[in-house]
């Protein structure tokens, strides 16, 4: 396959880790990412019922999981005791749950971005000051995080308190296909606009770079479709594959 050679201006980020390959959102699939030459790691987090953050994409444990039911209704010793990556292969048997705590132990040594996405935050009343407070506590260089979500009220919510980190409002192909964003309220309170990437055209990116609002699209998985974006003058990829359609060396 055909890859495309990025500039040093775009910003490649792997989608949950490297998912195509190895389970979403766990440690196989986050080494397996970093061991490349990406810029960011995208992962969600979620709360469990004693206010632990874990990465997980869905609320609930049943799609990438032996359990069922949701986050919130389980402790972490709980959530522990799943199997996280069977549902991939039976090769990943025995894949565990992560902290975000976790996460941000294991990416300190290498030179990329969090890109942490919020997710469902009106099921987890205070996941914001949770989130800023395991920032502080394990030390990660606010220079180093990125903090997004589909939720608005979030991200105002998270501007109201620090500024001190770059945030990211995401949009999705539903509630934007027939109409644009509001640029110009975003830029208030974000430095990323990041969009389903079929929302993506000329006046997009133009229009959001004229508000100083950054555009990385999700999720995209395919080369010429990626290379259109790229032409489009977006500044950064979201993508399941960064080594499948990039040349990393
Ligand atoms: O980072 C953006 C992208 O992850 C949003 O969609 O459903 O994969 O979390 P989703
Ligand atoms: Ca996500």
């Amino acid at each position: 396959m055909h890859k495309i050679k990025p500039d040093d201006e775009l910003k490649i980020i792997a989608h949950r880790g490297f998912n195509i390959d190895y389970p979403e959102n766990t440690l196989l699939a986050y080494k397996a990412a970093l061991n490349t030459n990406i810029n960011m790691l995208e992962i969600d987090v979620h709360l469990t019922k004693d206010q632990e953050l874990v990465v997980i994409h869905d609320d609930r444990i049943d799609r990438t999981s032996n359990g069922s039911g949701y986050i919130k209704n389980y402790t972490l010793d709980e959530l522990k005791s799943y199997d996280f990556g069977l549902w991939k292969d039976s090769t990943f048997e025995g894949t565990r749950i992560m902290t975000f705590g976790e996460v941000v132990k294991l990416i300190q040594p290498y030179d990329i971005t969090l890109l942490i996405e919020i997710k469902k935050p009106s099921q987890y009343p205070n996941i914001e000051e949770i989130l800023l407070r395991e920032l502080k506590e394990y030390r990660l260089n606010p220079e180093r995080a990125i903090l997004q979500s589909f939720d608005e009220k979030s991200i105002q919510k998270i501007a109201e308190i620090t500024r001190e980190y770059e945030l990211g409002l995401l949009l999705s192909k539903k509630k934007y296909l027939m109409r644009m964003p509001n640029f110009n309220k975003i830029a208030k309170f974000c430095e990323y606009v990041n969009p389903n990437y079929q929302l993506v055209n000329r006046k997009f990116v133009e229009r959001a770079h004229a508000h100083r609002l950054k555009v990385m699209p999700y999720t995209v998985n395919n080369v010429e479709e990626i290379q259109k974006l790229i032409d489009l003058g977006v500044d950064g990829i979201i993508t399941d594959g960064p080594n499948y359609y990039f040349e990393l060396d």
